[in-house]
């Protein structure tokens, strides 16, 4: 699996499909990647980005998948705890630690409440986790899902910022984390590299800081 952090909170997992999370770049379009599937993690405008106007089957928890439905999106409703399978591709919603209204046209349309998700595909296991702050259940997401790479936030003031991420990485487990939200904003401003140092000093996971657009290969266990 190929996984390209496009910037913010979107990121594209290339495989025998293709799966676009949160599909929002700061000034700019991420439609050109089509993919076979969208997942939005809530309802913000900087998650839902181009989720209407992409038109990709979008998996989103119920709330959410309604509004798309109403927009003329495909959409595959489900709920955190939830698993879902779709052509080889399975989508988790886990729980996050965040606000979740829908920011669009939304009027009529609550979002339900934030969440992440883990992907699997081609025996690769992904935690991207939304938008939260820090919670201690992240362990149970670690021993039930054994994701290989988790995506986390660290800009601070919305989600969790370097500190708690750190903890977070602790929890889950996964070998390889891969920060996102942050630096896209002057209020989201923080330092990846020394947020990987403090791990990989402290703990034996790796940290792979990309820039935006950028891609790396990981191979199944
Ligand atoms: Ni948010
Ligand atoms: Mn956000």
């Amino acid at each position: 699996m190929q996984i390209t952090w496009l910037g913010h909170s979107c990121v594209l997992l290339s495989g025998s499909k293709k799966v676009l999370i949160d599909p929002f770049i700061d000034g700019g379009s991420v439609a050109w990647t089509k993919p076979d599937f969208v997942a939005v993690t809530h309802g913000h405008a900087d998650h839902m980005g181009e989720a209407v106007s992409i038109k990709r089957p979008t998996v989103a928890i119920t709330e959410i998948a309604k509004y798309l439905k109403a927009q003329g999106v495909p959409s595959e409703s489900m709920n955190i705890g939830g698993t879902i399978e779709l052509r080889g591709v399975t989508f988790t919603m886990t729980p996050a630690v965040h606000s979740g209204r829908i920011e669009q046209t939304g009027q009529g349309y609550g979002g339900g409440t934030a969440a992440g998700f883990v992907i699997r595909m081609d025996g690769v296991s992904v935690y991207h986790a939304g938008d939260t702050a820090l919670f201690s259940d992240m362990k149970l997401i670690g021993e039930l899902y054994h994701p290989d790479v988790a995506m986390l936030p660290i800009g601070g003031r919305f989600t969790m910022g370097p500190n708690e991420a750190m903890m977070a990485a602790n929890f889950i487990g996964a070998k390889l984390i891969i920060p996102i939200h942050y630096n896209t904003w002057d209020r989201i401003m923080q330092d990846p590299v020394a947020f990987k140092q403090a791990i990989e000093r402290t703990t034996d996971l790796k940290v792979q800081v990309l820039k935006p657009g950028e891609s790396f290969e990981i191979e199944p266990v």
